[in-house]
């Protein structure tokens, strides 16, 4: 079948469609482009995954931040002014009068000089300052694209879309942040779980959604292989945020042996907790004991899947899991050093990225249609 209505804006320079034996018929509306939106593919794609690299330096950038126990010196949200950092004497010492008056001064940090005050102020700093210059990375140059008609249809929507994602994920870190101000002296492992698990999500979106500039539309799995590549990455996300459990909870500075926990390999003491859910998210032993068993089902379906698939991303997926399965336990082992908690940190977002490939190199096998030139 060829699509072959004119696309607004096509003018005299051209339509391109999809053509093929999808099992799915695509509006043309959304799947045609004008020459000029043909041309800017390779700068969209280049754009995205400039993103994506600063996303990604982002999660390292958080992890280092909660490993220095830096997160909570600053003690207010201001989306803009914030941007701004102390610039004079005063301005210091009034930020961190703020921080005298939260918890986390009076029972950890009593007596801290102004410059240990400053070292932990800068990486949260720093955290906040690169989420912002990424809302500009993503913004500016999409702004551009869309003036200029560069964007083909089917990808409006998946932009505006990454984009409201990023203001969600500022606005769920300042909720997080918020919940270490007063009585408790870090952050909930429910609000650290979900604040990473969506920069995972946002990761694997933008990585998703350059992987697909360009090429025919996905949609949801139809086969088994298919599903099988959206059950592994739905699993690696699911470690993701098991794992965020395990850091909010500083859940791996006990029980540093492997392969046994506590002298067992199912430790005593794993439901103590009532209701029993409460373990799940609030039991250090129980939330190490998760992580360290869905690892291994991870470990076990990425070997399956490259056995059955034998492609190029099946082994990258695999390969990923298995260093970052090493990592994990030498991550344990040495009680979360911060190089090693980084590392670990980083890896899974590349494990993530790596299970986005395989997911995507599965579907597309469902839709096969290709771009050709329509003659209108
Ligand atoms: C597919 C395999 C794995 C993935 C995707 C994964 C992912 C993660 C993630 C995302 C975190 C949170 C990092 C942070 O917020 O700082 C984490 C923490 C952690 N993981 Fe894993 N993990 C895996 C396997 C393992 C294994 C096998 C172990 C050890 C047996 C392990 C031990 C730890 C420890 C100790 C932490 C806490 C680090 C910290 O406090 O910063 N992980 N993991």
């Amino acid at each position: 079948m060829t699509y072959s209505a004119r696309a607004p804006g096509a003018r005299s320079c051209g339509v391109w469609s999809l053509e093929g034996e999808g099992p799915r018929r695509y509006p043309a509306s959304m799947i045609e482009m004008t020459e000029r939106q043909r041309k800017a593919r390779p700068y969209i794609r280049a754009w995205l995954w400039f993103a994506a690299f600063l996303v990604f330096i982002m999660v390292i950038v958080g992890g280092a931040t909660r490993l220095t126990d830096s997160g909570l010196s600053i003690t207010e949200w201001q989306p803009l002014l914030g941007a701004i950092p102390p610039l004079t004497e005063a301005d210091w010492l009034a930020a961190f009068e703020k921080y005298k008056l939260i918890p986390e001064y009076s029972l950890v940090n009593q007596g801290m000089s102004l410059e240990e005050f400053k070292f932990i102020y800068w990486w949260e700093w720093a955290h906040r300052f690169l989420g912002r210059f990424i809302g500009l990375v993503m913004i500016v140059p999409f702004l551009f694209f869309w003036a200029t008609h560069r964007i083909e249809p089917r990808l409006t929507p998946r932009l505006v879309t990454l984009i409201l994602l990023g203001g969600l994920q500022g606005a769920l870190g300042w909720y997080m942040v918020k919940s270490g101000l007063v009585e408790r002296v870090d952050v909930s492992q429910y609000r650290l779980a979900a604040h990473l698990t969506l920069a995972t999500v946002i990761l694997g979106a933008i990585v998703w959604t350059a992987l697909g500039v360009g090429g025919a539309p996905r949609h949801p799995p139809q086969d088994r292989r298919g599903w099988a590549a959206f059950g592994l990455a739905a699993l690696i996300l699911l470690q993701v945020a098991a794992g965020g459990f395990v850091a909010g909870l500083d859940a791996g500075m006990g029980y540093n042996t492997w392969p046994l926990m506590d002298g067992q390999w199912m430790p005593k003491g794993l439901l103590i907790m009532q209701p029993v859910w409460r373990n799940f998210f609030e039991n250090a032993m129980t939330v190490q004991f998760d992580h360290r068993l869905i690892a291994y089902i991870v470990a076990l379906c990425a070997a399956l899947y490259v056995w059955r698939v034998q492609s190029r991303a099946a082994y990258a997926v695999f390969i990923a899991v298995l260093l970052q399965v090493g990592l994990g336990i030498w991550t344990l082992l040495a009680q979360v050093p911060l190089h090693l908690g980084l590392s670990h940190q980083g890896g899974a977002m590349v494990v993530f990225a790596s299970a986005i490939w395989v997911m995507h190199e599965a579907l597309s096998r469902q839709a096969a249609v290709r771009l050709q030139p329509v003659t209108i």
